[in-house]
């Protein structure tokens, strides 16, 4: 029988030939994957033998990686703020970079229930009416089952408090959602909808929404082909921007208007070459609105802030 020591110094060798930037972590992610164990342990026992059914499943795995498929694909999990996600073709694979996105709608969505709690005449610790927030297109679901999982361990009752809207344009896309929604137990006060960006009548009899989040296709047309080859696993609709990458983003900022609250904002993710036209964009589209760029953990600008005006 192999040891894991050896099936993993062969198979590193194939994928670092395979074009794999990532061969040495690939080959230990698909092992401990094979194997049914966590990467830890399979880093930890270099000399443990490996059985043969494992030893085969490992061996197909890699082939798939060989041959460029994603090792989230291959292993149907991708790890996104701190929660397991089912992952497969239907859904592009959350990235890092989005768990920003995440992280400054909890701190949205927590500032507004923190000022609804100090207004008189509201009842229960939050207060009033729930705080409408729209996650467009959802993909697999990871933004709004992240916030929602979030909000549920800050103590935030979903459903009464906060309702999340989830949109997307694909069905198979929106099924991955909704299962993983299921999965996390995250879909109390949550609606999954297929809509182009947002239903033409908003849920709750067209109640406009508080928070709006977007990590929505933003690669400029002519830069997907320079993408890694694990890309081309994913749906090209939901990487595709257009031109330079801001069509569907345009879009939707046409749609805030009808769907924004007074006092609202929208969150959007942008790539890292957007800080400028981004913005300029919310500038022509919606003047008298507010906009700013927060950067993500590398220091690149990530998360596009737009704010519609109070009444
Ligand atoms: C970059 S992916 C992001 C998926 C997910 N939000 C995430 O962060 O992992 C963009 C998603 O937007 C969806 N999409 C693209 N255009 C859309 C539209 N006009 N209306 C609704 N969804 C759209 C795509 O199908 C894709 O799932």
């Amino acid at each position: 029988m192999p040891t894991i020591g050896e099936l993993l110094s062969d198979a590193a060798a194939r994928l670092r030939a395979s074009g794999s930037a990532t061969a040495r972590l690939d080959a230990e992610v698909l092992l401990g994957f094979a194997v049914g164990a966590d990467r830890t342990s399979i880093v930890a026992h270099p000399d443990a033998p490996v059985g043969q059914e494992a030893a085969a499943r490992f061996e197909e795995a890699v082939r798939r990686r060989e041959a460029g498929e994603p090792v989230a694909y291959i292993r149907g999990i991708k790890e996104f703020h701190g929660l397991a996600f089912a992952a497969d073709a239907r859904a592009l694979i959350p990235r890092p970079e989005t768990e920003a996105l995440v992280d400054a709608a909890l701190v949205e969505v927590m500032t507004r229930l923190g000022r609804r709690t100090g207004e008189a005449g509201r009842g229960g610790p939050h207060g009033g009416d729930p705080i409408r927030v729209a996650d467009v297109g959802t993909g697999g679901g990871a933004i709004a089952v992240a916030l929602a999982a979030g909000l549920r361990a800050r103590r935030v009752e979903m459903g009464k408090h906060v309702t999340i809207l989830a949109t997307e344009r694909s069905p198979d896309a929106l099924d991955l959602a909704r299962e993983n929604a299921v999965g996390h137990a995250a879909a109390d006060g949550m609606r999954f909808v297929e809509a182009d960006l947002l239903p033409p009548v908003l849920p709750d009899g067209g109640a406009p929404l508080d928070v709006v989040l977007a990590n929505l296709p933003y690669v400029r047309t002519d830069a997907i082909a320079d993408l890694p080859i694990a890309a081309s696993f994913e749906p090209r609709d939901a990487l595709d921007g257009g031109a330079d990458g801001l069509d569907v983003v345009r879009a939707l900022l046409e749609r805030l208007p009808e769907a924004l609250a007074p006092d609202g904002v929208a969150l959007l993710e942008i790539g890292a070459d957007q800080g400028d036209s981004a913005p300029a964009a919310v500038a022509t589209q919606l003047p008298g609105w507010r906009s700013s760029v927060a950067p993500d953990l590398a220091g690149l600008p990530r998360v596009l802030r737009v704010e519609r005006p109070g009444p």
